[in-house]
């Protein structure tokens, strides 16, 4: 049976830790780490993720303030928030949540914000110091996959790692912090040929496609680890939302380890979250 890794219990690690830091920078300050959680239109999921957001915020001590701004705010208008936001001295991190109506350029939204107060590490320069390892802050889903894979392995030097998705926000990142850690990377996404046989090669595999039970067992090399990091939302037998993986989970027991679909990935993200906007607290209190 491959080790089942629970992300919650090393979320809920990092948030007491959190905690710790937002106390300590309270005392210092007078005040605690704030953070921006701007939400335009009403997507459902995105509504979700904020107030889990949000509460999590609360329960660390961080000071949310939250901005919702119906689906048709003008571009001009969400740059002018954001312009406020990075000049208030209340908000250490700024978050806005993506994706954002047809009509906002989503770039020029994420450029706007500033580098120091930047939690979600998605705008050009943090991207930039990323993938140049001068750091910065980091995208959160990728930051939580790599301490959940700190957890089972020791040293990724040399070792082959197969990142199925190619987003900005989690392929790309997931790929750049690998190659830090010396392991040998290749990037996928849906259209690569011969998938199987790529993964079937991997020491790592990182499947964030967002394609339900992708990844199959055959496809899985004996002792590989294997982060799950799909979400997909769909209809469970008895007609309540259920969340699917993108990996065929009960195939992979011969995997090392393997992250569960939910309470693998998930939690971490929120968890990274949190940690970001205290390490932009401290950063900004310098
Ligand atoms: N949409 C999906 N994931 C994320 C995330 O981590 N941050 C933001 N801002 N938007 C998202």
């Amino acid at each position: 049976m491959a080790d089942r890794i629970d992300g919650r219990a090393i979320a809920a690690k990092i948030e007491d830790e959190t905690a710790e830091k937002v106390k300590a920078f309270s005392e210092r300050n007078g005040h605690a780490p704030g953070l921006a959680v701007v939400l335009v239109g009403n997507d459902p999921a995105s509504e979700v993720y904020v107030a889990h957001k949000i509460k999590k915020c609360v329960k660390v001590g961080i000071r949310s303030y939250e901005h919702r701004l119906p689906a048709e705010t003008e571009q001009d208008d969400l740059l002018t928030l954001i312009a406020r936001l990075n000049i208030d001295p209340n908000v250490h991190g700024i978050l806005v949540q993506v994706p954002l109506p047809d009509h906002i350029d989503e770039g020029a939204v994420l450029g706007a914000i500033n580098p120091a107060k930047d939690v979600d590490g998605f705008c050009p320069v943090n991207v930039g110091r990323l993938s140049t390892g001068t750091g910065g802050l980091v995208p959160c889903t990728p930051l939580g996959v790599m301490k959940l894979l700190d957890t089972v392995i020791d040293d990724m030097t040399g070792l082959d790692a197969v990142v199925i998705g190619k987003s900005n926000i989690v392929g790309k990142p997931i790929a750049m912090l690998l190659l830090e850690r010396e392991a040998t990377v290749t990037v996928t996404h849906i259209e690569t040929k011969n998938l199987p046989d790529i993964c079937r090669k991997a020491d790592i595999i990182i499947a964030a496609a967002g394609a339900p039970r992708l990844v199959k067992g055959y496809w899985v090399k004996e002792g590989a680890v294997i982060i799950d990091v799909g979400i997909t939302r769909t209809k469970g037998e008895n007609g309540k939302d259920k969340l699917v993986g993108d990996v065929a989970f009960d195939e992979v027991q011969h995997a090392k380890a393997v992250t569960p679909v939910p309470g693998g990935v998930g939690p971490m993200t929120i968890a990274c979250l949190l940690a970001n906007t205290v390490q932009a607290a401290e950063a900004l209190e310098k």
